[in-house]
C-alpha cells in the first residue's frame, strides 16, 4: 500500500478551517493508504523557541483534536517528531548536501519572516525548516503528502534533495514525494478576515457552543444590508459561505431567494447555520471529552505508533549511513 504522511505543528487548538482544509481529508485517506500522521513539535520550536512553555499542552490538544474528528490510531500511525531521534540524525546528514541557497530562496522563508516581524527568525532552525520537513517525509518513504498550497515549495525542496542524494551516492533509497492538494472551501473568520488564531476570529472544534452562538450571531454579513427590509447578496456574505458547507440544497435555495428579496432576516439565516454547526460540533466534542478522560499520558497513548514510526525510520537510516559511508 502506498504511504501518506502529514504533520501539524502544535500551536493551539484546531478550528473548523483546519478541519475542512486538512483533517477531513486526512480522515478519508485512512481508508485508502497507509497513513502516518505526526506532531511536528520541533517545527513549532523554529518560531516559538523563545516561549516554548505551551508546546506540551498543545501536543495533547492536537492529539485530542485529531481523535475527535476520526483520526484512528488503529488505522494510522500517530507519533511525535521529537520522540524519534532519527529525524535529527537524517537532518544532520542531509544538511551536508543541502545548498543554503535552496532554503534562502524558499518563498515561505521570506513571507513568514515578514508576517512574524515581532520575533527574531534569524536562527538556523527556521532557515532549515524545509529540510526538517523533507526528513519527516522521506524517513517513512511517503509518496503522498496532503498539504495546503503554501507548503508546495517545501515538497519541491524535498524532491530536489532526494534527487541530489540519489545522484551523489548513486542509489535509490528514498521515495520522491508528491503534494496532495485539498480543495479548501472558503470559511472566513467571524470578523470577515481570514480565519486565523492570531486574529482571534476562529471557531474551534472544541469551542463552547454558547460561544459559537455568540460569534455567529455577531458575525458580519453583507454589509450593504443594513435593515431587515434591505435586499442582501449572499454571494458577498461570509455567512453564506458557511451555508455552502453546512446547509442542504433546499435550505441554500431558500436563503438565496429570501436574502435577495428581503424575505428572511440575517438572524433567521444565522439560526439555520447555527443549527448545523451545533449538529456538526456536538459529536466531535463528545468524542473529545471521551478521549480527554481516557488518556492521562499522551506519550503512553501513542506508544505503539511511536514504536512503529521509529522502527520504520531506523530501517531506512541503515541504508542512508551505508550510502554516506558513516
Ligand atoms: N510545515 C507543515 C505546516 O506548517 C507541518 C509539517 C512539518 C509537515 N513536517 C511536515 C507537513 C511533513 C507535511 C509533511 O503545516
Ligand atoms: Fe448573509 Fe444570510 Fe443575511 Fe443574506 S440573509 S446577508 S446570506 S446572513
Amino acid at each position: 500500500m502506498e504511504k501518506v504522511l502529514s504533520g501539524m505543528r502544535p500551536t493551539g487548538k484546531l478550528h473548523i478551517g483546519h478541519y475542512f482544509g486538512a483533517l477531513k481529508n486526512w480522515v478519508d485517506l485512512q481508508e485508502k493508504y497507509e497513513c502516518f500522521y505526526f506532531i511536528a513539535d520541533w517545527h513549532a520550536l523554529t518560531t516559538t523557541y523563545e516561549n516554548p512553555e505551551n508546546i506540551e499542552a498543545y501536543r495533547r490538544d492536537l492529539v485530542l483534536d485529531w481523535l475527535s474528528v476520526g483520526i484512528d490510531p488503529e488505522k494510522s500511525t500517530l507519533f511525535i517528531q521529537s520522540k524519534n531521534l532519527y529525524h535529527a540524525e537524517l537532518f544532520v546528514l542531509l544538511s551536508m548536501i543541502t545548498p543554503v541557497a535552496w532554503l534562502e530562496r524558499c518563498p515561505s522563508y521570506k513571507e513568514i519572516k515578514m508576517e512574524l516581524k515581532d520575533r527574531d527568525l534569524n536562527n538556523l532552525g527556521f532557515l532549515s525548516y524545509p529540510l526538517l520537513q523533507t526528513v519527516d517525509i522521506i524517513l517513512y518513504s511517503a509518496k503522498y503528502v496532503p498539504v495546503g498550497i503554501d507548503q508546495l515549495p517545501h515538497i519541491e525542496i524535498s524532491r530536489e534533495i532526494v534527487r541530489r542524494f540519489h545522484h551523489l551516492y548513486n542509489c535509490e533509497i528514498f521515495v520522491e514525494p508528491e503534494g496532495l492538494l485539498t480543495e479548501v472551501p472558503k470559511l472566513l473568520g467571524t470578523d470577515g478576515r481570514k480565519m486565523s488564531k492570531s486574529y482571534g476570529n476562529t471557531i474551534m472544534l472544541s469551542e463552547d457552543l454558547k460561544s459559537v452562538e455568540k460569534k455567529i450571531m455577531t458575525m458580519i454579513t453583507d454589509t450593504n444590508r443594513k435593515r431587515r427590509s434591505d435586499p442582501g447578496n449572499p454571494d458577498i456574505c461570509p455567512i453564506f459561505d458557511y451555508h455552502k458547507v453546512f446547509s442542504t440544497e433546499d435550505e441554500k435555495a431558500e436563503i438565496i431567494d429570501g436574502c435577495k428579496n428581503a424575505k428572511i432576516g440575517c438572524v433567521d439565516c444565522k439560526r439555520i447555520l447555527l443549527k448545523h454547526l451545533v449538529e456538526f460540533l456536538t459529536p466531535i466534542q463528545e468524542k473529545r471529552k471521551y478521549y480527554d478522560n481516557l488518556i492521562s499520558d499522551i506519550d503512553e497513548f501513542l506508544k505503539d505508533g511511536q514504536q512503529k514510526a521509529n522502527e520504520t525510520a531506523g530501517k531506512i537510516m541503515e541504508s542512508v549511513r551505508k550510502a554516506m559511508r558513516i
